[in-house]
């Protein structure tokens, strides 16, 4: 059962007839809220998700610790004033698999936040003010597979802010300020596969960058002001199948880049400065590589091009076709 609650000063007395294993907690009052363990005292053991909105609390000294859940496996605290950075603050919540902070001001994580939480696969740390992180942060997390650190202030990623992060598949750092990626930004993330840089400042990327990231099968680089990429940016990256650099400053993807991509990769380049030269060039290479899919112009972009050549006509048909049968799964323009 789930329980939508007002948090008040004190909520005990409400809890304790109703049994119930996760709870969403708002604040809305305005009013200092006390938090600590004796709010959570009838509240059955099987108690396993929280998620607490604004709590603006007064935690007595003596308690330096989320109180303790011992089946508690989803945590999420938007907001207010819980000391969140204390190092070992949740480490009364044994079973832990997803920590979700969001809207605090963290600036610099610490590693000490994540001590005593020695389960956890998750961690989603968005719009805190995160600028820069300690060497090895989450290197306690033995079991972490993904990390959110979407909407900080992050300008520069320093590799050692990942050490020991070798279980890590999916980063992503989306809405932050990066300029620039350097060699081995991620080479203590050896088993990541999805990596999301969209809507970022990057202009460049170093030439080792991606380097060494062998099971890397998404890597996303759209919404940037990238005007130049190398011609062996993703070389080395064995198991890329998606690539995004779309909205960004490219005028085209040069030969000897075009030529580096392995077998059945899709390309996404809409929405960058291709000039009728590129499309051209583009329309050709994947017209005699039809294992590599390079999506350069939008759908109206393509309708467009259909109408005005006679040349690409014929293709834009098929394409329309199978664009027609995806999208009507009935099939009725086929089947009456
Ligand atoms: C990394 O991936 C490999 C292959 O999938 C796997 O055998 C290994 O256990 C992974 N390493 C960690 C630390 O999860
Ligand atoms: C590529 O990134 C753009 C953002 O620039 C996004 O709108 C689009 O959905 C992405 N494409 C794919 C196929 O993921
Ligand atoms: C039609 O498109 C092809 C492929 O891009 C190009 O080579 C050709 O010049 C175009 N023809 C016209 C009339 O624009």
């Amino acid at each position: 059962m789930l329980l939508y609650l007002v948090l008040l000063s004190s909520f005990t007395s409400i809890l304790a007839d109703i049994h119930f294993t996760e709870a969403v907690l708002q604040h809305h009052s305005g009013l200092p809220t006390f938090l600590h363990n004796g709010d959570f005292k009838d509240i059955k053991p099987d108690f396993h998700m929280a998620e607490i909105v604004s709590a603006s609390v007064t935690v007595p000294e003596e308690e330096t610790k989320f109180p303790h859940f011992e089946l508690m496996d989803s945590l999420r605290l938007v907001g207010g004033n819980l000391p969140v950075t204390k190092p070992g603050y949740f480490s009364n919540l044994p079973q832990l698999l997803t920590l979700s902070l969001e809207d605090f001001v963290i600036k610099k994580l610490k590693s000490g936040m994540f001590e005593g939480i020695p389960s956890v696969s998750s961690v989603f740390l968005q719009n805190d003010q995160i600028e820069d992180i300690e060497d090895g942060a989450f290197g306690s997390l033995k079991f972490l597979t993904a990390i959110d650190l979407s909407s900080n202030e992050i300008e520069k990623i320093r590799p050692e802010w990942f050490l020991n992060c070798d279980g890590v598949e999916k980063l992503d750092i989306r809405h932050n300020t990066i300029v620039e990626i350097q060699d081995g930004a991620f080479k203590y993330l050896k088993n990541l596969t999805k990596l999301d840089l969209y809507s970022n400042k990057i202009v460049s990327v170093g030439e080792n960058a991606f380097m060494g990231l062998r099971s890397l099968s998404t890597l996303v680089l759209a919404g940037n002001q990238l005007e130049d990429i190398r011609d062996d940016l993703v070389r080395g990256v064995e198991s890329l199948d998606k690539l995004n650099l779309s909205q960004n400053r490219l005028r085209c993807l040069s030969e000897k880049f075009l030529n580096s991509l392995r077998k059945s990769i899709n390309v996404y380049f809409i929405n960058n400065k291709q000039d009728e030269d590129c499309k051209g060039k583009l329309y050709i290479f994947t017209k005699t590589h039809p294992d590599i899919n390079i999506q350069y112009l939008t759908e109206d972009q393509e309708y467009e091009r259909c109408q005005k050549n006679m040349t690409v006509n014929i293709d834009c048909n098929l394409l329309q076709l199978r664009r027609y049968w995806w999208t009507h799964p009935d099939h009725s323009m086929f089947f009456g």
